[in-house]
């Protein structure tokens, strides 16, 4: 089944950092896959800029060097290749200095198409970038991309999004959250608004409580000098995981207007129960992994990968959030991620509340509560767990088991990366699945008291084994309430 792919509009797509991590890993794997899918149209150019001093070639090599090394074989197209390579120029650019913004203005110059700046650089980079942007005329009907993060606190991101502010207007302004561009968290909208079977069950009356895992196995990579500035909780918490849990528990906005939808993600940032210091201390835990094994064998702990005995950054964190209003209230969300954690699992987990009254007697075993898992990656899909009579003889026994539905199994096509989605989205002048500037700023409202009570503190994070799934602190803070995490689905 081959989905119908509608052409944007002529653009010209300038991606500062271009030869860099994030555009050779994603950036530029995804728009390979748009324009081998025909979405990308003939007129549109890319046009790449860094520090360094390359020739167009010299460009092309590392874009086509990136689609063979992040570009599935199947996916590789010599003609296709080809194709996409003969949009690409590359015009050095100073980010902090003045050397290359007349070049590329005048690279830019005479075209009426829609115009992008990616700034797939590090955050330090975004004001001079906006700043030098409007200073050469750039900024005037462009648009502008920026990634998390986007500050280090609330203080500091306000400044940012004030810098970026002053040359380009919210509603040209794209904040990636990459998490909101993967197919199964869209998903999430469909599920929750395309049947009515979950609304009239989707609050406190019916819901115990739910689980938010994002777990990751792999260690902090090459990033250990920007991971150890930021740690899980800035990393993940503040941005994918809150969004994860907005999309989850906000109202049904009126359309998918992009600030219908923001408006809905913003009540429910707004109404998390703050944190003080007495529930940062039982409801926050703090993991760094010390030496342990990954499914590929012994690994070393973030300190010495880190190569410094003394750092207190964390790798893992398990939260419990609290929604203070009509719908959520008394429901906790559960919010954990880590690094090297025995699985790479992303899943929400919403558990229902037990029968109020069973009519079955004991030969038929414990009633257990419905659960609806949604996997965002791998596997994805959808598993509602119900109660079953085991068939056979033998009386009325029940079991748990799921209605399992798997996208690879139910659609034989690609799983688009989220880059894809986004920056068509971005082309297309849709804000709906990019973070606005007031969500920003009410997550990092929320996280705050936590970064200021590990920062005060002289407590340590708590070490585990790498290869498990955290200090033993983050099943405490759930068996506590009487719950445990969902670690294997049943
Ligand atoms: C990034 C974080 O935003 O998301 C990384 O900075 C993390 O630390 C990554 O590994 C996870 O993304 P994904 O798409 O692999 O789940």
């Amino acid at each position: 089944m081959v989905a119908q792919v509608i052409a944007v509009e002529p653009f010209d797509l300038v991606v500062f950092g271009a030869t860099g991590d994030l555009a050779i890993r994603k950036l530029i794997p995804a728009l390979y896959h748009r324009d081998a899918d025909g979405q990308i149209p003939a007129e549109a150019r890319i046009v790449g800029t860094s520090r360094r001093h390359l020739s167009d070639a010299a460009f092309r090599q590392s874009a086509q060097d990136a689609i063979v090394a992040h570009v599935s074989k199947a996916d590789q197209d010599d003609a296709k290749i080809a194709k996409f390579l003969a949009r690409l120029s590359y015009v050095a650019v100073n980010a902090t200095g003045d050397e290359g913004w007349h070049d590329l203005a005048d690279h830019l110059r005479g075209s009426d198409r829609i115009l992008v700046f990616y700034l797939s650089t590090g955050p330090d980079l975004f004001v001079p970038i906006c700043e030098k942007l409007g200073e050469v005329g750039l900024a005037d009907r462009a648009r502008v991309v920026v990634e998390k993060p986007i500050g280090k606190s609330l203080d500091s991101a306000r400044a940012v999004n004030d810098a970026i502010g002053r040359h380009f207007p919210e509603s040209r302004v794209y904040r990636i959250d990459h998490y909101l561009g993967k197919e199964t968290v869209q998903n999430l909208m469909a599920l929750r608004f395309a049947n009515s079977l979950f609304e009239p069950l989707w609050n406190a009356a019916h819901i115990d409580h739910v689980q938010i895992t994002v777990a990751e196995t792999l260690g902090v990579e090459g990033r250990a000098g920007y991971y150890d500035t930021a740690g899980a909780l800035r990393d993940m918490v503040q941005n994918h995981i809150l969004q994860l849990l907005c999309l989850v528990a906000m109202e049904p906005p009126p359309s998918l207007a992009a600030d219908a939808v923001r408006d809905e993600k913003l009540k429910v940032l707004q109404a998390l129960k703050p944190l003080t210091t007495e529930t940062v201390r039982t409801h926050s835990v703090r993991g760094q992994y010390r030496a342990g094994a990954s499914a590929t064998g012994p690994v070393p702990g973030y300190l010495e990968e880190l190569g410094n005995p003394d750092s207190t950054t964390e790798t893992f964190v398990a939260l419990r959030a609290d929604i203070a209003n009509w719908r959520w209230a008394g429901v906790p969300f559960y919010l954990r991620t880590g690094k090297r954690l025995p699985t790479r699992v992303s899943e929400i987990v919403v558990n229902f509340r037990p029968i109020p009254h069973s009519v079955f007697d004991k030969s038929a075993g414990m009633i257990r509560s419905n659960r609806l898992v949604i996997r965002l990656q791998p596997d994805e899909g959808v598993k509602l767990y119900l109660m079953i009579k085991d068939p056979g003889p033998g009386g009325m026994r029940l079991r748990r088991v799921p209605l399992d539905m798997s996208f690879a199994e139910t659609f034989a096509v690609r799983n688009p990366d989220a880059y894809e989605r986004l920056i068509m989205d971005v082309v297309r002048g849709n804000q709906t699945l990019f973070m606005r500037r007031d969500e920003v700023e009410a997550a990092w409202t929320w996280v705050e008291p936590v970064l200021q009570y590990w920062g005060d503190t002289d407590e340590v994070p708590r070490s585990y084994t790498a290869g498990t799934w955290g200090p033993t602190a983050a099943v405490t803070l759930l068996a506590r309430d009487g719950r445990t995490w969902q670690e294997e689905a049943g």
